[in-house]
């Protein structure tokens, strides 16, 4: 089964006016998360006549470099990235916008000379300042300083003008010490208002479908609690490994990559409550209220609900230690005090170099109280409900339950009734950063991680990297496999299975 047909009814972003003149300053310009991800999404901004006329976008990095050959650099990371292949004509326009200063994030220099380009470039764009911290988060901290230092940035109330903004990148902190004294650090310098903590997953569309599903919907929201939901579970699986980033990977983990900020995102928006409004604040004070009550663990609980692994293989990636205790993959039991939620445990996952790509939530609702149809089943076992959303790659909604089997007996199958995104709206899902960029240019936080949420996640991981950061006796998983088999027992005391990682609905 599939949805035949689908119409936009309103609220389509894409059509909202482009930002104000805005001044990009992208710190690690010539990284990856630039190549991959920042220039392929400004670019097809442009495409979408989503960037700002006029824009100036200043590359800053260590790499000696005129503009030129930055201008070729970008040309070729975009080729390979961009969802869109590039067009000669249009890339000159985007060309045009490029500007670069080479220099060390440590030295004065570098401030003195982006301030002369930033300069030239403010007359043209009215002083509407965005800068990007796509470096290593060791960075974070200098770049603030000599930003204030240089007057390169200053606090500004909510709305005004010109706009100076600053977008970080995560992991933001390593645990709750280290992040509460870079938002001490940053509040030195600039109002909250001004902040853009980005976690790239609350930039997916299939993410934010997860509030309209909900609340756009009546038929879900009376369903969505402890009466009705068994246990939810919440994968982020990738096939591929550290792809050359072992020196950064070694000292993050899969805790601080990807489950402190994205997973616990996505947990948020499946078990908020009703915002009042969809305003950035609205919702977001609904989402720290979920992290709130989620129980904390004491180190000495976290064996029984956190599981760790490590691929083989791992070891010998350049830039890791040979007796490495770095999780690649955790599978966690998280358990959420409030009323929507008691006794509803939420399972999660997220490790690198698993069976397939998979990323989706899984609502698994409770079994009927009494199974009229035991023999009708024919061996097969009558499954509860699940309502899937997936994430990426098959972006889409699906709904697994029971149907009688035509014939003249009562038999009874599962069947799958399932959305993709691709069939319902035949349009092209834009990228995250995309999204992201453009509402921070817009002064739009809501799809930003607020101060305290940050914390609050910190706060919750903090146990779990005291208890596996250097401590031995890492279980190992092959590679292409669901995990280490230690992740199931996890789940097997609550009387289940984790799904196959496959992308079918
Ligand atoms: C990043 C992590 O934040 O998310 C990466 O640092 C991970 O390790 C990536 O591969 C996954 O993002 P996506 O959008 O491909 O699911």
């Amino acid at each position: 089964m599939s949805a035949v047909s689908a119409e936009v009814i309103g609220g389509d972003e894409r059509a909202s006016p482009r930002p104000e003149p805005c001044v990009i300053v992208i710190f690690g310009a010539t990284g990856d998360l630039t190549g991959r991800k920042l220039a392929p999404a400004l670019y097809n901004l442009m495409l979408d006549d989503l960037l700002p006329e006029p824009c100036v976008i200043i590359g800053v990095a260590r790499e000696p470099m005129t503009t030129a050959t930055f201008a070729d650099h970008v040309l070729r990371r975009v080729s390979e990235h961009s969802r869109r292949e590039v067009d000669p004509a249009r890339w000159e326009r985007f060309a045009a916008k490029l500007d670069y200063v080479a220099g060390e994030f440590a030295t004065a220099a570098t401030y003195d000379a982006l301030a002369e380009r930033l300069a030239a470039a403010d007359s043209r764009c009215g002083g509407n300042r965005l800068f990007y911290f796509a470096t290593p988060p060791a960075v974070f901290p200098m770049l603030i300083e000599n930003l204030a230092a240089h007057k390169l940035i200053e606090r500004r109330p909510v709305d005004a003008r010109p706009a100076c903004r600053v977008i970080v990148e995560k992991p933001f902190g390593r645990d709750l010490g280290s992040a509460t004294a870079l938002n001490d650090l940053i509040a030195k310098h600039l109002d909250e208002n001004q902040i853009f903590r980005i976690d790239h997953y609350l930039g997916k569309e299939t993410v934010q479908n997860i509030l309209v599903l909900r609340f756009g919907n009546s038929i879900f929201e009376p369903l969505w609690n402890r009466n009705h939901v068994d246990h939810v579970e919440i994968t982020a699986a990738e096939s591929i490994g550290i792809e050359g980033r072992g020196a950064f990977y070694e000292s993050t983990g899969v805790i601080r990559d990807v489950v402190q900020n994205h997973l616990l995102q996505v947990l948020s928006l499946v078990a908020m409550e009703v915002p009042a409004s969809f305003s950035a604040d609205d919702i977001r004070d609904e989402k720290i209220q979920v992290l709130r009550s989620i129980r904390r663990l004491h180190v000495e609980d976290v064996a029984a609900n956190a599981i760790r692994g490590q691929y083989r293989g791992y070891r010998d990636e350049a830039g890791v230690a040979k007796d490495s205790t770095t999780a690649t993959y955790a599978a966690l039991r998280v358990m959420i005090d409030d009323w929507r939620w008691q006794g509803v445990p939420f399972f999660l996952r997220a490790g690198k170099h698993l069976a397939e790509r998979v990323t989706e939530v899984a609502i698994h609702f409770k079994s009927v109280p009494l199974v009229l149809f035991k023999h009708e089943a024919a061996g097969e076992v009558l499954q509860p409900a699940v309502l899937t959303l997936r994430i990426q790659p098959e972006e889409g909604i699906s709904l697994r339950f029971v149907a009688k089997v035509p014939g003249d007996r009562i038999a009874i199958g599962n069947v799958v009734m399932s959305m993709a995104y691709a069939d319902a709206f035949h349009r092209p899902i834009s990228e995250a950063y995309e999204r992201l960029l453009l509402d921070c240019m817009r002064g739009d936080a809501t799809l930003y991680p607020r101060r305290d949420s940050v914390d609050r996640a910190w706060q919750l991981m903090d146990p779990i990297l005291h208890a596996w950061d250097g401590a031995p006796g890492v279980p190992i998983y092959e590679p292409g496999s669901a995990g280490p088999v230690e992740a199931d027992a996890l789940i097997a005391v609550h009387g289940d299975t984790w799904r196959p990682l496959t992308k079918a609905p």
